[in-house]
This record gives C-alpha cells, structure tokens and sequence, in this order.
C-alpha cells in the first residue's frame, strides 16, 4: 500500500538542493525559492527521475520526507533495531531519538553545507553517499546566511569542493573532513557540525535520526571561561538578539553599524547592547572587537541571492 502514498520530493535545475524556511524570511529578505516541492508517490519520482537521467538534463529530484506520522509504516517500522539509537542517545545523556528523515537522491543530487541544532545518527542504507563535515567552530570560515535570512544554519560558501575564496576567503582556513558512506555505515553528526553530501549513485538512500542535546546548565552560575563551541552559540545569539532588539528588518543595517562602531571605536546603542550581552558570558574586553567582526565580516551588506 505504501507505493500510492504521497511523499515529500525536491526538484532542482541543478544538482543542488538548499535548504530554505519562508517562514523563516522574518527580515524580509527578497528571495526567490530555489527549490520546487511537491508531494508524489514513490513510483512517480523514481519513473521522473529515471526519465531525467535518460535525457541527460542537468536536473535533479530528491525525495525528503518525514517518516513519523506514515501509519502505512508502522508494521515496517516495528520490525527496526532501535535499541541502537536509544542505547547510543542515553549514552550520550541526549533525549529520545524524537524526528527522522528518508533521503532518497539521484546521482549527483547535493545538500549545500548547513548545520543543524541536534545531534544526528545518520544511516546510510543504499548506495554510496559522498560528505564533508566542518566543526560547528568553523563558523567564521564557513560565512552562514543572517539568522533572519531564509536560509539561516546554511553556509554561503555552499559547496565545498567548488568555493567562492574571492568572497569567502576565510573558507581557505577551514580543514574539512571527507568520506564516503556506504550502504550499512553509521555517522554521527554532532549538533552544529556543518556538513555537505553528493549521492554518488542513482537512488541512494540515508536514513537521520534526530535526538536533542541537554541545554547547558547554568543553575550554578557562567563558567569563568567559555569554550569555543560555546563561544560559536553566543555568536548566533548574539545575532538575534541584536535582531530582536533594534528589528529583524534592520539587521544587516544594525551589524553594519556594529562593524562601522567597532573600526572607528564610536559608542553607538548596538555596540553598547552587544558588550553587555559580551560581557554577561565574560569574554574579555580585549577580545571583544576581534569577536564581533568574526560574525560580521562577509556575511552583511552583500547580495545574498548570489549565494543562495
Ligand atoms: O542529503 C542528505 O543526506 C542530507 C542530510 C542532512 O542534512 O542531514
Ligand atoms: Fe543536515
């Protein structure tokens, strides 16, 4: 019965599927989806996706769906070994494995370099997958879209095996780690790291289980010191904050000002807001400009459609 049901499939121009939220666009960002979604059945992506390969076109489907929420799937989904999700995410002090995700791609189908907020079990069932994953403290060189943006938790750079280093030339700093998963490999992602994937075969096929990480507990005051996977958090935070605080359509104006501030050491409201959030996680004064500029440098007053 489960061929007839509709799923969740991505169709491309090109070999690349980024990812986008509309209902993320809250600083109004004049973006034109890249990506068209439909909803098909199985048989219908794999006879369109078959007829794409045989014309030689340059596009792409990539089915992505949800597998939670499929009652055509339960009897199927009984009969998983989720001993080893559960066994690792209670090892691991995370919560329950709680969303998953199906990718079924064509050959040569690419999810752009992004990062996700939870920790990933990510099977690889069918086929060969290519990856590239960066440390989430990579963020700096990886230039990630305005948090207001759309396309929040993406990289600009976008691929990395064919970077812009003329706009992005931080990236040339960034040390990436390569694979391939074959079909019965299991990678953990951990939450943050940035990561890219190119099916190398036709209908290859992964499988993420999703589980959250604990939020740190501060019930004992700030720790003196921060470490560097902390300090990349405070960098998004601070990026929304300043959003919420001076408008979410104001950003790139509001982190312009911040830079401008920071280079010509003028004492304007945003500087002002972003030491005290600074100060709160006890970074020090000296390395409180070199910080800010990290999160604006490349990634403000720019044309992001570019790089979409
Ligand atoms: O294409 C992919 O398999 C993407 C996976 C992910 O972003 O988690
Ligand atoms: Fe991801």
């Amino acid at each position: 019965m489960w061929q007839f049901c509709e799923v969740l499939v991505k169709k491309s121009a090109t070999c690349k599927f980024r990812y986008f939220d509309l209902k993320k666009n809250i600083g109004k960002f004049d973006f034109q989806q890249p990506v068209e979604e439909v909803q098909e059945t199985f048989s219908e992506f794999s006879r369109e996706s078959e007829k794409l390969l045989e014309e030689g076109s340059d596009a792409r489907m990539y089915l992505q769906e949800t597998l939670s929420g499929h009652c055509e799937m339960a009897e199927e989904f009984a009969t998983w070994k989720w001993e080893l999700p559960i066994r690792i995410s209670a090892a691991c002090g995370w919560g329950l494995p709680d969303s998953n995700e199906l990718f079924v791609g064509m050959h040569g189908a690419e999810t752009p370099l992004h990062f996700d907020e939870r920790e990933n079990l990510f099977f690889q069932i069918r086929g060969q997958k290519e990856i590239v994953v960066f440390p989430f403290v990579d963020y700096k060189r990886l230039y990630p879209f305005p948090t207001t943006h759309p396309c929040d938790r993406q990289s600009m750079v976008g691929s990395p095996v064919d970077p812009d280093v003329t706009a992005f030339p931080e990236f040339l700093g960034a040390v990436g780690h390569f694979a391939t998963l074959k079909a019965g490999d299991l990678l953990y992602l951990p939450y943050g790291w940035w990561h890219w994937l190119r099916n190398l075969e036709h209908m290859a096929m992964s499988i993420s289980f999703w589980s959250t990480t604990p939020s740190t507990d501060f019930a004992n005051g700030i720790p003196d010191k921060f470490t560097d996977h902390m300090l990349t958090r405070v960098k998004r935070n601070l990026e929304s904050l300043i959003a919420q605080q001076f408008g979410p359509e104001n950003l790139n104006s509001s982190m312009l000002d911040l830079k401008k501030a920071v280079e010509s050491k003028e004492d304007v409201a945003v500087l002002q807001y972003a030491r005290s959030l600074l100060s709160a996680v006890k970074l020090p004064p000296e390395e409180q400009d070199g910080f800010l500029l990290e999160v604006v440098q490349g990634r403000f007053g720019i044309d992001w459609n570019r790089y979409v």
